[in-house]
């Protein structure tokens, strides 16, 4: 365990062996000749983008997914040299950097193509993809869009199309109907397109595609929240279920322990009233760091593998934990928020389900002030 922690009061570890084994998860399940683009952007949902394309670009990824051109910027100069897939748009003043960077623009208005094509420098091309809405409700040109869309960027000769991009919306039921009538519909136009216009390439699937869809798959999928251990399936299954292995655990210092008489309020409020004499952590991690204020006397952490409850309020940089049951403890040692600790664990999807919300939220929640500590794969 990295000892660079012992002076630390609030970190997160994320164990880039497990990131590897769950990639391999997700490139056996995509199966021979399917490119593996693993979903990198904000930050890799929390977990580190850097340190986690680098562990990927070593293993064989044939390139990476982000949402913004900073994104795209911060992976190639920590050297990552693999395609780069710009997912949600271009933002203004920035399109220079699509053609400086190598970068791979999805597109989903004519406008924007033509945009960038008039910002790339003579003789500089950059590879595009085409958004299709097949079924998800949100960006992209409509099947019927589609000529107009190829005529449009055949106009534009720096840009070069590469392929059709989709995207699932039900993907993680993935009894629902509308999933195959989402691969029929790509499927159609790819068997179309492929005659008239020879685009050769497609991606449709999300981490949920990759596990459950087979007919999915096409030329490229787009994995994220699978690498990084929770279940696209969740409240329905955990990552461990399918194979995955847990990647982050949070931790927090503990800065006092504090015993207290029955009846003592405690924090802002007096949100919570020992009811018996009470032993208290006080424990440097609060809602600044990602710990959402409505865990307030709901969540619970990890005090050497027992389950111990949140005291009354959390505090912007503090929470305060009831320790009365637990084996005895001291300032300085540190408590899991999130995580495995010993024979215990708060899975990310359990934190998920107290705050009513999915895995994904937590982990891109995480503050940026909690240091993210990358434990090498072995
Ligand atoms: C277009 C697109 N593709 C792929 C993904 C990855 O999805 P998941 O994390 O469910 O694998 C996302 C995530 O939001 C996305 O927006």
């Amino acid at each position: 365990m990295a000892l660079e922690s012992d002076s630390l009061l609030d970190w997160l570890e994320v164990d880039l062996g497990a990131v590897v084994h769950n990639f391999r998860v997700a490139r056996r399940a995509a199966g021979e000749g399917v490119g593996v683009f693993p979903v990198v952007k904000a930050d890799a949902y929390g977990l580190g983008a850097v340190k986690i394309a680098l562990a990927l670009e070593a293993e064989g990824a044939e390139g990476f997914c982000v949402a913004l051109v900073e994104e795209a910027r911060e992976l190639r100069q920590a050297g990552i040299r693999r395609p780069i897939a710009l997912l949600s748009a271009v933002e203004p003043g920035l399109e220079s950097e699509v053609g400086a960077l190598g970068l791979e623009p999805v597109i989903h208005r004519l406008e924007d193509a033509r945009r960038l094509h008039d910002a790339l420098p003579e003789g500089r091309s950059a590879q595009v993809h085409l958004k299709v809405d097949v079924g998800m409700g949100r960006l992209g040109f409509y099947p019927e869009e589609i000529p107009e869309a190829l005529d449009g960027l055949e106009r534009l000769p720096r840009l070069r199309l590469v392929s059709l991009v989709g995207h699932l919306a039900c993907a993680d039921e993935p009894q629902r109907p509308e999933n195959g009538e989402q691969i029929r519909r790509m499927e159609a136009l790819m068997a179309h397109w492929a005659v008239d216009r020879r685009l050769l390439s497609a991606s449709l699937a999300n981490s949920a595609g990759v596990m459950a869809h087979p007919g999915a798959r096409f030329d490229w999928v787009r994995p994220g929240i699978m690498l990084y251990g929770a279940s696209p399936f969740y409240p329905a299954r955990r990552g461990e279920a399918d194979g995955l292995r847990p990647v982050a655990r949070w931790r927090g210092r503990i800065l006092q322990v504090r015993e207290m008489a029955a009846g003592t309020p405690v924090g802002y409020g007096h949100g919570f009233t020992t009811q018996r004499p009470t032993r208290l952590a006080i424990v440097r991690a609060g809602y600044a760091d990602g710990y959402n204020r409505l865990l307030s006397g709901r969540g619970s952490a990890l005090l050497h593998g027992t389950r111990v409850p949140v005291a009354g309020r959390v505090c912007m940089d503090l929470l305060a934990l009831d320790i009365t049951d637990a084996p005895p403890a001291q300032a300085g040692e540190a408590v899991t928020l999130l995580g495995r600790d010993g024979p215990a664990e708060i899975p990310v999807e359990e934190m998920a389900s107290w705050l009513d919300t999915i895995p994904y939220e937590i982990f891109c929640r995480l503050g940026h002030r909690v240091r993210r500590l990358h434990l090498p794969p072995t």
